[in-house]
């Protein structure tokens, strides 16, 4: 499938501009085995890259003017790149934007070029779409301009290009885009941005993306309210135990006498963060010893404290996962991701495959007269230049 992007894209960079391009780049959406919402509260996370992919082309075109087109959408815009760099009502031009105002805060010179792209993420779905967008087309400008930016920079830059989007995120999506690599998870610690690869070998079980095709809620505002929340336990948690630096170092019991002194909400987020956190640890030490089942167990914790206490799961998201653990051939299933809607991640005994696709898929047509949208992902590398080029 990716081949067949790549080409396309390539021609239609060849017939729109009649020129081979100069750099082609592909940049893939995340998964993330566990470790939700604990990014922006310096926890430890564990995701991937997966083959989802933009494949963008680049060339200069030694002007000020740049144009960059998205053929997907049949849409494109130009940018003079002298001008103020402001948000505009077209969203997806706004992640492109952001970058681009990155580099000119940090100093970088870019001149004019000519862009397209074209992608297998699906978009509202919980890959990171927006990641891989901001990072490919950053690692573009790199590789076109030689810019000597560093991967973990790109990363980080693009972070800064979403946050000005609207969206306080953390890193782990723009990091696992950047730096994903092939059959590895990689354990990022959000506090240090330090980060090891660790073996994806899920033994006897398949690991399947089930989407939900709904998305709830202003999702923008939501998580930015989850992360103030957040803000507001640690601050009282630090307040009053001040050996306490962050989340990382509190327990439960921290967080259950201090109660009273929280709001209900402020509460429960703090409890899901200080438990999430512990369970990243247990499963990546599971994971290494082939304990699948205990893998997939906490994926279901997560779930369950996804949906209670961090309250970000949505009906459909939650009848994906309570209609799978009553399946003995599952053995973990999630929301993952931001949450209110996209998809669950499950781990499936092999074998079983096809079958749970077809049940869940007429149950959940049944009960919402939605679409299930399923996907089989593989892991694969972050974001890299094709090798033609
Ligand atoms: C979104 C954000 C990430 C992370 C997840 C939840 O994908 O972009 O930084 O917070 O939600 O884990």
């Amino acid at each position: 499938m990716n081949a067949i992007l790549i080409k396309n894209t390539s021609r239609f960079f060849q017939e729109t501009f009649g020129t081979t391009a100069e750099k082609t780049v592909l940049s893939p959406g995340r998964i993330n085995i566990i470790g939700e919402h604990i990014d922006y509260n310096d926890g430890y996370v564990l995701p991937a890259a997966i083959d989802k992919i933009i494949c963008f082309a680049f060339e200069k075109n030694n002007s000020n003017q740049s144009r960059i087109i998205a053929i997907d959408l049949n849409d494109e815009f130009e940018i003079n790149l002298a001008d103020p760099i402001e948000l505009t009502d077209n969203m997806w031009t706004n992640y492109l934007r952001g970058v681009l105002k990155q580099l000119k805060l940090k100093g970088f010179k870019v001149e004019g070029f000519n862009c397209v792209f074209s992608s297998t993420i699906p978009v509202g779905s919980g890959l990171s779409s927006s990641a891989a967008l901001e990072c490919g087309f950053l690692f573009g400008l790199n590789e076109l301009f030689n810019l000597n930016i560093k991967p973990v920079d790109i990363a980080l830059m693009g972070q800064s290009a979403e946050h000005w989007v609207g969206i306080n995120c953390g890193i782990m999506d723009q990091f696992s885009s950047v730096m994903g690599l092939e059959n590895k998870v990689i354990k990022i610690d959000c506090r240090t941005l330090e980060y090891e690869y660790h073996n994806a070998d899920f033994n006897d079980y398949s690991l399947i993306l089930f989407d939900s095709n709904v998305k709830h809620t202003l999702m923008t505002s939501a998580y930015n309210e989850r992360r103030e929340q957040c803000e507001e336990g640690i601050a009282i948690v630090k307040n009053n135990f001040p050996e306490v630096t962050s989340f990382r170092d509190c327990t439960e019991q921290h967080i259950i006498e201090l109660k009273d002194v929280m709001s209900a909400a402020v509460y429960k987020r703090s409890l899901y963060v200080v438990k999430e956190i512990n369970r990243v640890i247990l499963a990546c030490d599971a994971l290494d010893k082939g304990d699948i089942e205990t893998l997939g167990k906490l994926m279901f914790e997560t779930h369950e404290g996804l949906s209670t206490d961090y309250e970000v799961s949505c009906a459909e998201l939650d009848m994906i996962v309570d209609t799978l653990k009553k399946e003995e051939a599952v053995i973990g299933s999630r929301l993952m991701g931001g949450g209110f809607g996209g998809c669950t991640i499950n781990l499936i005994k092999k074998g079983h495959e096809d079958r749970i696709k077809k049940q869940l898929s007429a149950l959940y047509f049944e009960t919402f007269g939605i679409e299930l949208k399923i996907y089989d992902v593989k892991i694969g590398n972050g974001t890299s230049l094709y090798k033609n080029n």
